[in-house]
């Protein structure tokens, strides 16, 4: 029960790819030293042992859990699964890599990414005006046009962005011009600082209905006719090491017309991309899908914004330079663990204030406000 709290500590090797529904390690080497080494369990479970000649089998090895108890313990081992993926992940996970020359590799890909999309990435701070600021998240509302009055709206479900947990106040949006606001007492929000209006904390959208703010008219969600959804800039939560030791909690704000001209550059750097690597797929019908498919989305690359789907092309053809294969492998691997937090189906927890991975909840929710990460991370 322990190990599943916290998975990837006690098994540090499951974090290098995400695989659903992973058994605790614990209970496959207990299960591993109850057959082959016997005795007092709760004697051996602590102690080393190397069962060196033994061979251990999974046909269905899924995320492959048994073979890599057992391989920690001196076995020989052997998969098969007839999910590639599962194939993939596990071999991934097993295979021995020089982590030098990986490392160097990594790093190598970092800065020149960095080189060329790092600037997307930045904004100016509201306390200090460094410019160079980093964004951890993009946070976006999805937008519908009204079918009386032909205009775009919101689909706001509530207006607080963060909660005075992680952050010493509560951040609302004003619903009215869209400024932050940071109160003390989330029930008794007070007036926006910006418009003078009163702070409202629920939002139009509520189960699957929204009123057009407008002309009054109620609009259903998700209309499948407007594929796919689109999404509007509300708030952006970055990083500043300039006025980090005197600044308490984290920094949010609203987007500036500089930060939505950095969007607007990167679609036209988008554009100017003949994508080799972005797959065109259609989205297969399937009981999982057909959520997506009512939301609009037909083919896999709408899921991703502009921004998100440059930087994955662009990585795409970095790590295909590599010539050694098992770091250009290796690569490949952290950039398909990377996709589930790289789509505009990540959603901001407003509570620990981090994106939530499209695989966070099975079935892909899509929420009606969603976090696009800084693909790049955050340099401390
Ligand atoms: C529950 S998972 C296995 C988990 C793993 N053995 C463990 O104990 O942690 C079952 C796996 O069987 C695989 N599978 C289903 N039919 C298969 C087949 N005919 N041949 C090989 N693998 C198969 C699935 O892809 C899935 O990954
Ligand atoms: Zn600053
Ligand atoms: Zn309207
Ligand atoms: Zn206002």
């Amino acid at each position: 029960m322990r190990e599943k709290q916290i998975q990837q500590n006690y098994r540090p090797i499951i974090a290098v790819h995400k695989w659903f529904a992973r058994r605790p390690g614990s209970l496959f080497r207990a299960l591993l030293l109850s057959e082959f080494v016997g005795g007092d369990l709760e004697t051996n479970y602590f102690r080393s042992h190397n069962l060196h000649g033994l061979k251990v089998a999974d046909p269905f090895m899924g995320g492959g859990t048994p073979l890599l108890e057992a391989n920690r313990l001196g076995c020989d081992i052997l998969g098969y699964d007839i999910n590639p993926m599962a194939y993939w992940i596990v071999r991934q996970e097993i295979q021995q890599l020089d982590l030098n020359e990986y490392q160097e590799a990594a790093n190598a890909l970092g800065q020149w990414l960095e080189k060329k999309i790092g600037f997307l990435y930045r904004t100016e701070c509201i306390y200090c005006h460094n410019p160079e600021a980093y964004v951890k998240y993009f946070i976006w509302v999805k937008t519908q046009r009204c079918i009386e009055c032909h205009r775009e709206f919101d689909l706001f479900p509530g207006y607080l962005i963060a909660e005075n947990r992680r952050h010493p106040k509560n951040v609302i949006i004003c619903w009215n011009c869209g400024s932050l606001n940071e109160v003390i007492d989330k029930r008794r929000p007070g007036n926006c600082q910006v418009c003078g209006l009163a702070l409202l904390l629920a939002g139009p959208a509520n189960r699957n209905k929204c009123k057009c703010p407008h002309c009054g008219k109620i609009n259903v969600y998700p209309n499948p006719q407007y594929k796919p959804p689109k999404h509007r800039l509300v708030v952006i939560e970055y990083h500043c090491p300039r006025c980090q030791s005197v600044h308490r909690g984290r920094f949010f704000k609203k987007p500036d017309d500089v930060d939505l001209a950095r969007y607007r550059q990167a679609q036209s750097m988008w554009q100017d991309v003949e994508p080799i690597f972005v797959p065109d797929d259609l989205i297969p019908p399937g009981d999982e899908t057909a959520r997506l498919h009512r939301w609009g989305y037909y083919r896999y690359r709408e899921m991703f914004n502009e921004r998100q789907l440059l930087g994955l092309e662009l990585i795409c053809r970095a790590i295909n330079q590599y010539k050694n294969t098992r770091v250009r492998e290796a690569l490949a691997t952290n950039l398909s663990d990377l996709l589930r937090y790289q789509n505009m189906l990540c959603r901001y927890d407003t509570y620990a204030l981090k994106s939530l991975d499209i695989f966070s909840v099975h079935g892909f929710p899509v929420g009606l406000v969603q976090c696009e990460s800084n693909i790049l991370g955050i340099k401390r």
